[in-house]
């Protein structure tokens, strides 16, 4: 992973870059990295704010050779492989809210938006769109997002060097995709579970058609979240925004 790297100093999204070079056959492991993006983009067609040259910006074109049900839980993993290089590179223990915000406390550091590209013959690439704050200070965020918000800078009350970060992050990446590919998925739910705020905790789940109270229980090999409410039901959930009560 990143052995090509198409670096840019501007562009919309790097997930719209991305998905233009795996159309044009670009291999596994390319990634997209750009110091600016006008139209930054997050889960559920939000907007993310993406400040010039204090986050790294990046997507990822994966071609993994796994039946398409096998692709969701991707994004598990890559959120494992972020908190790891995170720690390593700061020393910072970050936590993932399902399925895939990094949290420090209650405050978003990074995001992670994962897309399918497919076509007739089936998926073709996977690109995984990872947004970490690195360096803003609290004003630098849009006034909306301020008091949910913070940055690796924030936390550790030091700026943190982008490009150790980058390399951490594609190394640890590459180490953990490898691991979901040979060994399968329980190792990394394991990893995924240690490194969870949401399970055993109380959370609300809002999802389009209801809202759920109940105890986070756990995610199933596909990446489920299991929420168990107060009449003993457990609810498999694959789609949700989580507030943790
Ligand atoms: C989310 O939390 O909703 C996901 C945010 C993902 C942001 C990253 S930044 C790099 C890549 N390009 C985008 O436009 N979005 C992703």
């Amino acid at each position: 992973i990143g052995q090509r790297i198409e670096y840019l100093e501007q562009c919309a999204s790097t997930q719209i870059v991305a998905h233009q070079l795996a159309q044009e056959g670009a291999p596994d492991g390319t990634a997209v990295i750009s110091e600016l993006q006008t139209e930054g983009r997050g889960r559920l067609m939000r907007k993310w704010d993406s400040a010039k040259g204090q986050g790294i910006w990046m997507s990822i074109i994966l071609r993994p050779e796994l039946p398409p049900h096998k692709s969701p839980q991707f994004t598990l993993v890559a959120a494992v492989a972020i908190v790891r290089a995170i720690q390593s590179v700061t020393g910072l223990d970050a936590s993932i809210k399902w399925p895939n915000d990094i949290l420090f406390g209650t405050k978003k550091a990074t995001g992670i938006l994962t897309e399918l590209q497919s076509d007739a013959d089936g998926i073709q690439a996977l690109i995984i769109g990872i947004g970490v704050n690195v360096n803003q200070e609290r004003e630098d965020f849009d006034a909306e997002v301020q008091d949910i918000a913070t940055s690796l800078r924030l936390e550790s009350g030091q700026p943190v060097n982008r490009r150790k970060l980058v390399q951490e992050i594609l190394h640890c990446l590459e180490i953990y995709t490898d691991m979901y590919i040979e060994e399968g998925f329980a190792p990394l739910k394991e990893l995924w579970e240690g490194h969870s705020a949401t399970i055993g905790k109380a959370v609300r789940a809002r999802m389009s058609r209801e809202t759920l109270e109940g105890i986070a229980e756990g995610i199933t090999e596909d990446g489920v979240l299991q929420l168990r409410t107060a009449d003993g039901k457990v609810h498999g959930i694959y789609s949700a925004d989580i507030e943790l009560k």
